[in-house]
């Protein structure tokens, strides 16, 4: 059994975990395989660090395009990130006929449509199991478990840190800023937390499930993103009142007009076993016409977590490598020559219900103006809270949910409400999903 020969490119966090897995698992891992999985070359910067990991079981070196270069390599595990050098490195690899596995989600989000032609052209495989949702083998099942579907959408907490932030806000009652901090000194957030806190990261992952989900090309630059830094805690407090939780989702959506790619926190029923995903968990609702709703739950990073995606994705292309490329798993689940084009609707032209926080007088007639604006805006209203003014105050809290509306009538809608002299400051707004059929 001649061993496959692996190239990693990075022994961080996810690199060090693949290393110890293969490692350790490696007699599983190799009957399953058919053959033995050998690490020969390992590049990072810190060679000391690579070298008290590796214990000279294999070459390491600090030039990665050494290792790209390398006729003895069959499969180059890419765990760098970035789209920089990462890129040269992956398109140099296939370039060379070499299969890839990677974790980048940002890479393939931003460059996935020319790396899978590229790959497609030199019929080598790309595995990016790890790149979505971390140990949770949610592409395979996508890609498929769930072939014999027509996907409707996916909605998934696709993004640990910020379902972190928001368990930790909802259970201790503290604000985005404060947990923030917290995350940071415990080692849970990044040092610069932006492509977590604000959506990035999450929209890189539901551009890759919406691709494969409708077999369209990669379009990050399509997606509307809104992260959770400017979340108040006073509104989870109110949905968790109205019986909803407050999670940050990756959603697409095939709908007859066009495909609906977006991230932003949204009110979910707490009845839902996705609204009780705590923690830096995971978790990705499918629905599909056949099957129904399924639910996919786990860690979504962490060095083996992650590490299981990748040696998947090693261990498939073992297993497929010799087999006619033709006959292979699309890389986004459809042929290459089926993928086509539908429309990416804007955020404007979402539908969706909506919940909408106003500070207003507490005064006569106050919510009847509110109402008939709603009302001249085709939308219908799904609850209503009024808060009681606190002691000495003359201004309260409405809280409202609507039924499903279009966002552009919800905004047009709320511009009205802001002029009002007895509405104060500006509307709340949050999207809402039931999540149901
Ligand atoms: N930073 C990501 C998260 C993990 O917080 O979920 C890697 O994608």
């Amino acid at each position: 059994m001649k061993p496959i020969n692996i190239g990693l490119l990075g022994i961080g966090t996810v690199g060090g975990g693949t290393y110890t897995v293969l490692q350790r698992n490696s007699e599983e891992i190799t009957r399953r395989a058919g053959r033995p999985l050998r690490i020969i070359a390992v590049v990072d910067k810190n060679v000391e660090l690579a070298r008290n990991i590796t214990k000279g079981s294999c070459r390491v070196t600090d030039d990665a395009f050494s290792v790209v270069n390398d006729s003895e390599i069959d499969i180059v595990v890419e765990l760098i990130g970035g789209y920089g050098v990462a890129r040269e490195l992956v398109m140099q690899a296939i370039k060379n006929g070499k299969h890839v596995v990677t974790a980048n989600k940002a890479l393939l989000a931003t460059h996935g449509n020319e790396i899978f032609e590229a790959a497609q052209e030199k019929r080598v495989m790309v595995g990016f199991e790890a790149a979505v949702a971390g140990g949770i083998p949610i592409i395979k099942a996508v890609r498929e478990g769930l072939t014999a579907n027509r996907i409707e959408w996916i909605a998934g907490i696709i993004n640990g840190t910020t379902n972190f932030i928001l368990s930790e806000m909802r259970d201790k009652g503290l604000s985005f800023d404060e947990v923030l901090k917290e995350a940071q000194r415990l080692g849970y957030a990044e040092a610069d937390p932006t492509f977590d806190i604000e959506g990035v990261d999450a929209a890189h992952k539901i551009t890759l499930l919406s691709s494969l989900s409708f077999g369209i090309p990669v379009q990050f630059d399509k997606a509307y993103i809104e992260g959770i830094s400017r979340l108040d805690a006073i509104d989870i407090r109110y949905a968790e009142q109205l019986g909803y939780r407050i999670k940050l989702l990756g959603i697409t959506k095939r709908t007859p007009e066009g495909v609906e790619l977006r991230v932003h926190p949204t009110l979910i029923p707490e009845k839902r076993l996705i609204a009780n995903v705590e923690g830096a968990m995971n978790a990705v609702l499918v629905q599909a016409d056949a099957v129904g709703a399924t639910l996919y739950y786990g860690k979504g990073a962490g060095a083996e977590p992650t590490a299981s995606s990748v040696i998947a994705d090693l261990v498939d292309i073992t297993r497929m490598h010799t087999a006619d490329p033709e006959n292979r798993v699309p890389h986004l689940a459809f042929q290459p020559d089926a993928m086509i084009s539908l429309p990416m609707l804007p955020i404007d032209e979402v539908v969706t219900s909506y919940y909408l926080r106003l500070r207003v007088a507490d005064k006569t007639g106050v919510l009847a103006d509110i109402t008939r604006i709603l009302a001249d805006e085709k939308i219908s209203i799904d609850a209503v809270i009024q808060k009681e003014p606190q002691e000495g105050e003359t201004q309260t809290d409405l809280i409202m949910l609507t039924h499903r509306t279009r966002e552009k009538c919800v905004n047009a809608a709320i511009s009205k409400i802001e002029s009002l002299p007895v509405v104060a400051g500006k509307v709340t707004r949050l999207r809402m999903e039931e999540l149901g059929k």
